[in-house]
């Protein structure tokens, strides 16, 4: 299956991106360069997953608990997600891509909402999905659904409920998720979507995250038998 097309089994792969920070750590470089070498990572693997027929990808680029980073670190990684809004509306139609924002936006100053408000609409024609949650955080989205659905006056709730109101209503859940940096955990990332999803752990670093170590989870998520509960 490597290096080939993927079929309707793998529609949806989602991307935990770690190990920017000890990627640049290496090479005697300050954490933020990891990053953007990391953004550019994250534009490669976009592509190279269009290219095998993915349907959706979902990119955790910042979660609710990384505002407790050092703040010339989170002033860099809103940089590049700002320089990313800039242009983003040129890549995605060249890379035919419809951007989604998965997290609680009202975090953000007023125009980079209203940026990122536009960016969802403008490319809402392209059919590869690209989920790129911000300030995000599992729990957060649970909390928030069911708040909603409170507010909304329900007494009763059922999965189907907090499911459509996830930040993801508008996509099936992931497939397979795949985390970089050889750290083996969700770290507060898709807990609800991730329910029957296989988990992927590679020792890459984000930044050196190329064609072959997805064609490696690809190739091992169709050696794995999903029975979903059953036998
Ligand atoms: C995890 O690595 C990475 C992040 C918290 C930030 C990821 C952000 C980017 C790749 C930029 C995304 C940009 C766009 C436009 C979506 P880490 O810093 O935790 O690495 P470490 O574990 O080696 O310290």
């Amino acid at each position: 299956m490597a290096g080939t097309k993927v079929d309707e089994r793998l529609t949806h792969i989602a991307f935990i991106m770690d190990g920017n920070g000890r990627w640049a750590k290496k090479r005697g470089m300050p954490r933020e360069y990891g990053h953007s070498v990391g953004a550019k990572t994250f534009e490669r693997v976009i592509r190279y997953c269009g290219d095998i027929g993915i349907r959706a990808v979902t990119v955790y680029a910042f979660s609710t608990e990384n505002w407790k980073r050092p703040e010339t670190e989170v002033r860099a990684i809103m940089k590049i997600f700002g320089e990313y809004l800039n242009v983003a509306r040129k890549k995605a139609d060249e890379n035919s891509v419809h951007v989604v924002f998965l997290g609680d936006k009202r975090i953000f100053p007023a125009d980079v909402q209203e940026k990122m408000t536009a960016l969802e609409n403008e490319t809402a024609h392209n059919p590869l999905l690209l989920n790129i949650a911000v300030n995000y955080g599992g729990r957060d989205e649970i909390v928030h659904a069911v708040n909603t659905l409170i507010a909304e006056g329900k007494t009763e709730i059922t999965e189907d409920d907090i499911t459509a109101n996830l930040y993801t209503a508008h996509c099936p859940p992931p497939d397979l998720i795949v985390r970089t940096g050889a750290e083996r955990r969700l770290s507060n990332f898709l807990l609800w979507q991730s329910a029957y999803a296989e988990l992927y752990f590679c020792d890459t670093l984000w930044p050196d995250m190329g064609e072959d170590d997805i064609n490696a989870a690809v190739e091992d998520f169709y050696s794995r038998k999903r029975r979903y509960g059953g036998i």
